[in-house]
C-alpha cells in the first residue's frame, strides 16, 4: 500500500447508502483523514460551499436529486473547487459507464465492495499528486516572478546606463572638434562633467555585478563576531571626507558594546550606502546620526539625518526593483545608481534582517536596519 502524507487531509463522500458511507468512513478515519459525507449530490454541493478546502471527493455515480457525474460536471466548471481530484464510486456492474466517469472530470474510480487497501492506495495517490502539482505549479510562479523582476531590472539597467555614455559622447565629441578653442576654465568644466558621468557609469556597473553576483549565489553569506562600535567606526572614517567637504556633522555613540554574529562585508555595504545618502541628501549644514539599540530578538542600527526628506511615493520604491527605480542628485548634484538600497535589502534578506524608513520632506530621514541578536 501507498505510504500516507504526512498533512492531514479532508475527503468528502457522498453516497445516498448510508452502509458505503459507514465503511468508507472507518476505513479513511483509520488512516487517520478527516472525513465529511453528503447523501446526495446537493447537499454535496452545498457542503463544498460552506467549506471549500476539501482535498478529494468520493462520488458515488447513482444518486438522487444530482448525480454524480453532474456534480463532477459542475465542480469542473466552477473555479473554487475544479481543482479538488474526484475519485468515482462504482458499482462493479457500471464499469463501461467508468468512460463517462472521466469525461466528466474524475481522476479514478474504486469499485463496491470495498476493498480497503485499494481504496486506501487511490486515494493516497491522487492527494499526494495534487500536492505536488501545487507544488510545482507554485514554483512555476515563483519562477515567473522572479524572471520578470530580471527583466525589469535589466531593462532598467539598459536604459540608466545609455545616460552616462550618451552625456560622456555629447561631451568629448564637439571638445576634439575645436579642442584649441576653449578656455583652461572651459576645459576644466567639460573634464569635469565626463568625470561625473563617467563615475555615475562606473557605478552603475558596479552595483549591477554585486547585484547580478548575489542572485547568482557567488557573494558568500560569512558571518563572523562583529564588534559594532570598531566597524561602525570604521565605516564613519571611510565616508568622513565626503561629510566634511558638505558641513555635515556625523555624531555617534561609540559607548555601545554590541556584537552581532554576521557578513562583515555586507554590513558595511549597507552602513555606507545609509551614511553615503544621508551626507548626498542634507544640505550644507547638517547633522547625520548613528543610532545602535538592541531591540526584542535584534539589533537595530539607525542612520538619522537632517535632510531634505523623501515623498511618500518615492518611499514605497526605495528597496524594489520590479517598478521605476527611484533616484535622483544630491543636494550638490551627487551623481548615484539608485541601486544602494535595493543591493541593502539583497543582503538584508541574507542575513535574517530588516530594513525600513521614515521619514517627513524638508526635516529629514531614519533609516533603520535590524539584524537578529545572536
Ligand atoms: N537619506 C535620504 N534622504 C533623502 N532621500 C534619500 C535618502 N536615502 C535615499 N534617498 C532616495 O532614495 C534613492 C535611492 O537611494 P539608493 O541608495 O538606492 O541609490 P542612490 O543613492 O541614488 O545611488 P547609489 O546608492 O548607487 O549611490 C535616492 O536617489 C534618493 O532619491
Ligand atoms: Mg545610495
Amino acid at each position: 500500500m501507498d505510504k500516507k502524507p504526512e498533512k492531514s487531509f479532508k475527503i468528502l463522500v457522498v453516497d445516498d447508502n448510508p452502509k458505503n458511507i459507514q465503511v468508507i468512513g472507518t476505513i479513511l478515519r483509520e488512516a487517520k483523514y478527516e472525513v465529511g459525507f453528503a447523501m446526495d449530490g446537493k447537499q454535496a454541493l452545498d457542503m463544498l460551499q460552506d467549506s471549500p478546502d476539501y482535498d478529494l471527493l468520493l462520488l458515488d455515480i447513482r444518486m438522487p436529486v444530482l448525480d454524480g457525474y453532474e456534480v463532477c460536471r459542475i465542480m469542473k466548471r466552477d473555479d473554487r473547487y475544479k481543482e479538488i481530484p474526484v475519485i468515482f464510486l462504482s458499482a462493479s456492474h457500471e464499469t463501461e459507464n467508468i468512460i463517462t466517469a472521466f469525461d466528466t472530470g474524475g481522476v479514478d474510480y474504486v469499485t463496491k465492495p470495498f476493498n480497503a487497501n485499494e481504496l486506501l492506495a487511490r486515494v493516497n495517490t491522487h492527494l499526494q499528486l495534487k500536492q505536488r502539482t501545487l507544488e510545482v505549479r507554485n514554483y512555476a510562479l515563483e519562477l515567473e516572478k522572479l524572471n520578470a523582476t530580471k527583466d525589469k531590472f535589466f531593462s532598467i539597467i539598459a536604459h540608466d546606463l545609455r545616460n552616462p555614455f550618451e552625456g560622456i559622447l555629447m561631451i568629448t565629441r564637439p571638445l576634439l572638434e575645436n579642442l584649441s578653442s576653449w578656455s583652461a576654465d572651459e576645459l576644466n568644466k567639460q573634464i569635469e562633467m565626463i568625470i561625473s558621468a563617467t563615475e555615475s557609469g562606473n557605478k552603475l556597473l558596479e552595483n549591477l555585478l554585486i547585484w547580478s553576483r548575489s542572485q547568482t549565489g557567488s557573494i558568500a553569506f560569512k558571518p563572523g563576531d562583529l564588534y559594532l562600535e570598531s566597524i561602525i567606526l570604521r565605516c564613519i572614517d571611510s565616508i568622513r571626507a565626503q561629510a566634511k567637504a558638505k558641513n555635515i556633522r556625523i555624531d555617534y555613540n561609540a559607548s555601545t558594546k554590541i556584537k552581532v554574529k554576521t557578513d562583515e562585508s555586507m554590513f558595511c555595504h549597507i552602513l555606507r550606502n545609509l551614511l553615503t545618502n544621508a551626507i548626498k541628501f542634507t544640505r550644507n549644514p547638517g547633522t547625520v546620526t548613528i543610532l545602535v539599540e538592541k531591540i526584542t530578538g535584534a539589533i537595530a542600527v539607525s542612520v538619522i539625518d537632517t535632510g531634505i526628506g523623501i515623498s511618500v511615493s518615492d518611499k514605497s520604491r526605495l528597496f524594489r526593483i520590479d517598478g521605476n527605480i527611484c533616484s535622483r542628485k544630491g543636494t550638490q548634484n551627487e551623481t548615484g545608481s539608485g541601486l544602494g538600497l535595493i543591493l541593502c535589502k539583497e543582503f538584508l534578506d541574507r542575513m535574517g534582517g530588516t530594513i525600513h524608513v521614515e521619514s517627513e520632506q524638508g526635516k529629514g530621514s531614519r533609516f533603520t536596519f535590524t539584524l537578529p541578536e545572536t
